[in-house]
C-alpha cells in the first residue's frame, strides 16, 4: 500500500498525464488525488470531458477541515469515479477551482496527507499530482505522507535545467522530515535525445518510470481525445501498467524494508 507524490520542475513535463495513465493501469484500488496548487480541472475538462464534480473534491475537504470535521471519513464522498467498470477502484479527488483557493488550504495539508495515509491502510493506494515543486516547495502535509515522490522530468536540456535549479527545494524539504522518503524520477520521452540512464547518472537518482513519446495517445489523457482502437492495450498504454506495477512494487519493498529496520529497533 502506498502514497506517491508526482510532481515537477519546470514546463509542462507531463505530469498530470503520467498520474492519470498510472491511476487508469494500477494493479490495486486507488484514488488519484489532483492537488496541484495551480487549479487546472486538468483531468475534469480533459479526461473525464466536463463531468459534473457536484461540488466535490478540495474545496469541499477545506470547508469540511474548517468546521471540524475528520477528513478521513469525508475524503471517500469526495471523490468521482475515474472508470465505470471492473473489479479495480479508480476514484478521483478533484482539484481547486480558484487560483487562491490553495492558500486557504495550508492548514489542511497534514489533516489530508492523514486520510490519505488511512485510506492506503484500507487497501487504497493514493497517486497525488502535486503539480511543480515551486520556490516554496511542496506542502509539507502531503510529503510527510508520501511513500515515495516521483519527479517527472523531459530528456530535453530544458527539461532537464529546471529540475536541476528545483530539485534541491524538494530534496532539502525530504531531508527535513522524520521519516525517510524515496525519491524517483519518471521519465517523460526516453531518448529525447537524452536516455534514461543518462539522466539517472546526472541527478544521482533511479528512474523509476518511463512514459512513452506518443502525442495522440497522451492526448487521450490529458485532453480526452477520443479513443484510438484498443488504446489500452497498446503500447502507450501497456507501458504505463507495467511502469504502475514496477513502482508499486519498488514502494511495497521499500516500506517492508523500513518497517524490518523499525522492528528490529525496538
Ligand atoms: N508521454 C507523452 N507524450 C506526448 N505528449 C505528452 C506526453 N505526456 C504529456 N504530453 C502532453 O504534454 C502536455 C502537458 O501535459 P500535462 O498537462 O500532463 O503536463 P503537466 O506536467 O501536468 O503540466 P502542468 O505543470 O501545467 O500541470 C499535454 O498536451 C499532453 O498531451
Ligand atoms: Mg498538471
Amino acid at each position: 500500500m502506498a502514497v506517491i507524490v508526482l510532481t515537477s520542475a519546470t514546463g509542462a513535463p507531463g505530469v498530470t498525464t503520467a498520474s492519470l495513465g498510472l491511476a487508469l493501469t494500477w494493479p490495486r484500488h486507488v484514488l488519484l488525488a489532483d492537488c496541484d496548487r495551480e487549479p487546472a480541472q486538468a483531468v475534469q475538462a480533459g479526461y473525464l470531458r466536463g463531468m459534473d464534480h457536484g461540488g466535490r473534491g478540495m474545496m469541499s475537504l477545506a470547508h469540511l477541515h474548517r468546521e471540524g470535521h475528520p477528513l478521513a471519513a469525508e475524503l471517500w464522498r469526495q471523490t468521482l469515479p475515474l472508470v465505470q467498470e471492473g473489479d479495480v477502484q479508480r476514484r478521483f479527488l478533484p482539484g481547486f477551482t480558484s487560483p487562491g483557493a490553495s492558500r486557504l488550504f495550508e492548514h489542511v495539508w497534514p489533516a489530508l496527507g492523514e486520510a490519505f495515509e488511512q485510506l492506503d491502510a484500507q487497501g487504497v493506494d493514493v497517486l497525488v499530482d502535486a503539480g511543480r515543486i515551486t520556490t516554496t516547495g511542496l506542502p509539507l502535509g502531503l510529503l510527510s505522507a508520501a511513500d515515495a515522490v516521483l519527479v517527472t522530468v523531459r530528456t530535453s536540456l530544458r527539461s532537464l535545467a529546471g529540475a536541476r535549479i528545483h530539485l534541491p527545494t524538494l530534496t532539502d524539504q525530504l531531508q527535513a522530515l522524520p521519516r525517510e522518503t524515496s525519491v524517483g524520477l519518471l521519465v517523460v520521452g526516453p531518448g529525447r535525445p537524452y536516455s534514461s540512464a543518462e539522466i539517472a547518472a546526472q541527478f544521482a537518482l533511479p528512474v523509476w518510470a518511463e512514459v512513452l513519446w506518443e502525442p495522440k495517445q497522451a492526448g487521450v489523457l490529458s485532453d480526452g481525445d477520443p479513443e484510438p482502437r484498443r488504446f489500452f492495450e497498446g503500447s502507450f498504454m501497456g507501458r504505463l501498467r507495467a511502469d504502475a506495477k514496477a513502482v508499486s512494487e519498488r514502494v511495497s519493498r521499500a516500506r517492508q524494508a523500513r518497517e524490518l529496520v523499525l522492528r528490529g529497533a525496538s
